[in-house]
């Protein structure tokens, strides 16, 4: 089943949401040349304890493993779920991505930004910017009465046409009361199938993509995700809110 909000639940969505979006806007402006991810991170929990809600990434279990960062923050070749070191000190010429995902009374927020520190290679900014056109085409898909693979396939359809590669063991999803929901949304896929979407669910529509081959591997520290041939890879996520006419990006900063 896919969780449909309430009016209630969408109040308190919609400032989860906007408590990520302001997280995220403030690490992507400290994110400079000489700054570690470990002092980024320490940034997110110290943002996230000020706006009154919790990482829901810290501690995410998987087996026996517990992550230990507050934010995921991926550096090039590094896919997702990066995590902060204080021997990872971003230079010019890196892509960044922060992964932001907040839990505020109850509710979860989800969303990811890749940046660019100092001159990084034309090739490599053509990366970012097509990964977010991508996204956009997603997102303009999220609309009662489609169906989840037409979100997918017109991600896919964007991503392919640059030739870069799809990562497939990682979807969107669902998100809300829990981190992950029904439906998983994958980042390929045809149109015209899945689950029917309808106004009250929110989605966190969330493209990886590689600039050389799909192929991933996780490293040694049991998380953290790479591309298998060191190329970079970038990833940018919203949650959105499927209504009954646009949707409706949920994680947009609070204006201040
Ligand atoms: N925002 C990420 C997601 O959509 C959160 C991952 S939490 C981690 O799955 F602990 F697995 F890193
Ligand atoms: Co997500």
């Amino acid at each position: 089943m896919i969780p449909v909000k309430s009016e209630r639940d969408l109040r308190i969505m919609r400032q989860s949401c906007a408590i990520a979006a302001t997280v995220l806007d403030r690490l992507c402006q400290l994110a400079q040349e000489g700054v570690s991810t470990w002092d980024l991170d320490q940034a997110a929990k110290k943002l996230m304890a000020e706006h009154s809600c919790r990482s829901a990434c810290y501690n995410y279990k998987n087996g026996r493993l517990r992550f230990p960062s507050y934010a995921c923050i991926s550096v090039n070749d590094e896919v997702i779920h990066g995590i902060g070191r204080k021997d990872r000190i971003l230079k010019s010429g890196d892509i960044v991505s922060f992964d932001i995902s907040t839990v505020y009374q109850g509710f979860v927020g989800d969303n990811t930004r890749t940046v660019l520190i100092g001159n990084v290679a034309p090739e490599v900014q053509n990366l970012v910017s097509a990964t977010d056109q991508a996204l956009r085409a997603g997102i303009a898909q999220a609309r009662a009465g489609n169906r989840v693979g037409d979100i997918s396939a017109a991600i896919q359809k964007h991503i392919e046409a640059h030739g870069y590669g799809i990562v497939r063991e990682f979807t969107g999803h669902g998100v809300g009361r829990s981190l992950h929901e029904e439906p998983q949304i994958p980042n390929y896929g045809k149109a015209g199938t899945g689950p029917v979407l309808k106004p009250g669910m929110t989605l966190a529509i969330e493209p990886m993509v590689n600039m050389g081959v799909e192929d991933i591997f996780v490293g040694d520290d049991g998380w953290t995700v790479y591309t298998a041939d060191g190329k970079p890879s970038c990833h940018i996520e919203h949650t959105v809110l499927v209504t009954h006419d646009e949707p409706e990006i949920l994680t947009l900063p609070i204006k201040e």
